[in-house]
């Protein structure tokens, strides 16, 4: 038997994270968060003083990781750093880190290994296009870069972190440029995709309508 596996991707702020979580737990499925493994290397990569264009360094440094996830938490040799990947900071390491193909490489067996009875939801860049390409279903969430912009300045507001609007929409745009343009596994919808545009669709609109999709499909 195969397990299945659902993909969701899309570009920064554009809620896949909320929906794989939301679908992983409707599903009683696994999920895979794979940003949170860039951020992770991204991470690690900074602390260790790797330098970031460094491919190579970056591969080996990414083949010898300690990391793992327990339940929603992400462990790098088992200290919980967690909090310390959702910054800016770790983020832009984190699609810098990703453009090289040594990492990418390491990243690809991690990520399958991920896949256990009796499913798994993974959220990404390239899931449904390169690491889950035969996926049966698979789902490419976008919104206009104000709305995702806006969408991420009220999650810091939320948690109390100071944020400031003009300078979270450049760095999100610089980073979906990265994603889009990089040569390796770029940010695309896969043809087979169901692709929704959330501009306007609250949380629960877009899970209602991805919820229907797979009671269509399972
Ligand atoms: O999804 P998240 O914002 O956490 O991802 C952080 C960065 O990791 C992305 O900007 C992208 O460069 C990289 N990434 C990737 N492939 C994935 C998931 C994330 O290249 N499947």
């Amino acid at each position: 038997v195969i397990t299945p596996v659902i993909t969701i991707d899309g570009p920064s702020g554009c809620g896949k994270g909320t929906i794989a979580a939301k679908l992983a737990e409707r599903l009683g499925w696994h999920l895979l968060d794979s940003g949170a493994l860039y951020r992770g290397l991204g991470h690690a990569a900074m602390a260790a003083g790797v330098d970031l264009d460094d491919g190579e360094a970056l591969g080996q440094l990414a083949g010898r990781l300690d990391l793992r996830f327990a339940g929603q938490r992400l462990l790098l040799e088992g200290d919980d750093i967690s909090s310390a990947i959702r910054t800016e900071t770790a983020a832009a390491a984190a699609s810098r880190v990703a453009r090289h193909a040594p990492v990418r490489a390491a990243m690809l067996d991690w990520q399958r290994n991920a896949v256990r009875p009796p499913g798994l939801v993974a959220d990404g860049r390239d899931m449904g296009t390169v690491v889950f390409a035969s996926a049966p279903l698979k789902f490419y969430l976008d919104a206009s870069l104000k709305e995702r912009a806006n969408r991420r300045y009220k999650q810091l507001n939320d948690k109390g972190v100071d944020a400031n609007l003009v300078d979270l929409t450049d760095d999100l745009r610089e980073r979906d440029q990265r994603d889009q343009q990089r040569a390796l596994s770029p940010l695309v919808a896969a043809d087979d995709a169901v692709v929704m545009d959330t501009t306007r669709m609250s949380i629960d609109a877009v899970f209602n309508s991805v919820m229907d999709a797979v009671r269509r499909s399972l």
